[in-house]
């Protein structure tokens, strides 16, 4: 793996391309913005970084899709992001538009990379991107669940002062307030975190996790970007190392958990080929209740953009 493409070169997109250019373990980073200079700016300004925390990812910034040939991963970051008051779905009718024409400016100068979509309303963008890729559905995936559990691990962490390090967690279901943290599932360095924190502080700490990305948009006026960021990068070390890590993140299924021809959030292995299993859990009735419920919502967004037909 030599090449990485990440679209968008907003703030998410930037820290994608930062981060990863730390992880030192790509030989090109590709920013890619309808702003060029942007582009170009954010990436050289990285680059410049490179000498001081000793890094060798070149990166580079464009607005030419020639620029992003031979992309073994690309990291699609652009659209709108929230603004108070919006729900993630409201971003569709603009996003949808910039997923399905970037998946195809792409597809003009990379054979079959490996798409990571990050724009949202998540579910649905990943949806949009396979449609208009007509990929191995392997090769599609939605980062949502590595920032969610994130959020939910760095709650627990504060409220029970352990480090974030030793805080295990899994949660399903689409990146919305659906989403299905699932405490049966989650450990402190291997002890059920239920044995450690009261029943009525744990449901508090899950109900803040679905609205953590609500909740840094109030404090900021626009969605987050370091944790996203960090996550999408994160997905590509495990793509490239191929070391067999397992993290929840959105894909296309075909009945597991009940779910079919959508995208949702479960436990995935990722690997070179992208996905490499998808892991099956043993959901007691509560879990499938919240998951079904999950399914419905991001379904109906689906349906909205099948109403655009875009693809
Ligand atoms: C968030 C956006 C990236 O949850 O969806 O912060």
């Amino acid at each position: 793996m030599s090449k990485v493409t990440v679209v968008g070169a907003g703030n998410v997109g930037a820290t994608v391309a930062n981060v990863l250019a730390h992880k030192d373990i790509v030989n090109e980073v590709v920013l890619i913005d309808i702003k060029g200079d942007f582009a170009k700016g954010k990436a050289l300004d990285s680059w410049q970084q490179a000498p001081i925390d000793y890094y060798s990812s070149k990166l580079t910034g464009t607005s030419d899709y020639a620029d992003t040939a031979g992309s073994d991963i690309v990291v699609i970051t652009a659209g709108i992001p929230r603004k108070p008051g919006m729900s993630r779905d409201d971003l569709i009718s603009t996003n949808a538009k910039i997923v399905v024409s970037v998946t195809k400016s792409i597809l003009k100068h990379s054979k079959n990379p490996i798409f990571i979509i990050v724009s949202n309303p998540l579910d649905v963008m990943s949806y949009a991107c396979l449609k208009a890729a007509k990929l191995d559905p392997t090769r599609v995936i939605g980062m949502a669940g590595i920032l969610d559990t994130a959020r939910y691990r760095a709650f627990l962490s504060t409220e029970l002062e352990v480090s974030p390090k030793d805080i295990q967690a899994v949660l399903m279901g689409g990146h919305g307030d659906t989403m299905v943290p699932l405490p049966r599932f989650t450990t402190v360095a291997g002890i059920p975190v239920t044995d450690m924190i009261a029943k009525s502080k744990l449901n508090k700490i899950v109900e803040r996790t679905k609205k953590g990305g609500g909740e840094l948009v109030k404090l900021m006026g626009t969605s987050a970007w370091y944790a996203p960021g960090a996550a999408a990068a994160q997905m590509v070390e495990s793509i490239v190392k191929d070391d067999g890590r397992i993290f929840p993140c959105s894909v296309w299924l075909q009945g597991e958990y009940g779910v079919k021809d959508m995208f949702l959030g479960v436990p995935v292995q990722l690997g070179k080929e992208g996905i490499k299993k998808i892991i099956k859990l043993k959901l007691n009735p509560e879990e499938k209740k919240g998951l079904k419920s999950s399914a419905k919502a991001v379904k109906s967004v689906i349906d909205s953009f099948k109403k655009m037909k875009l693809v």
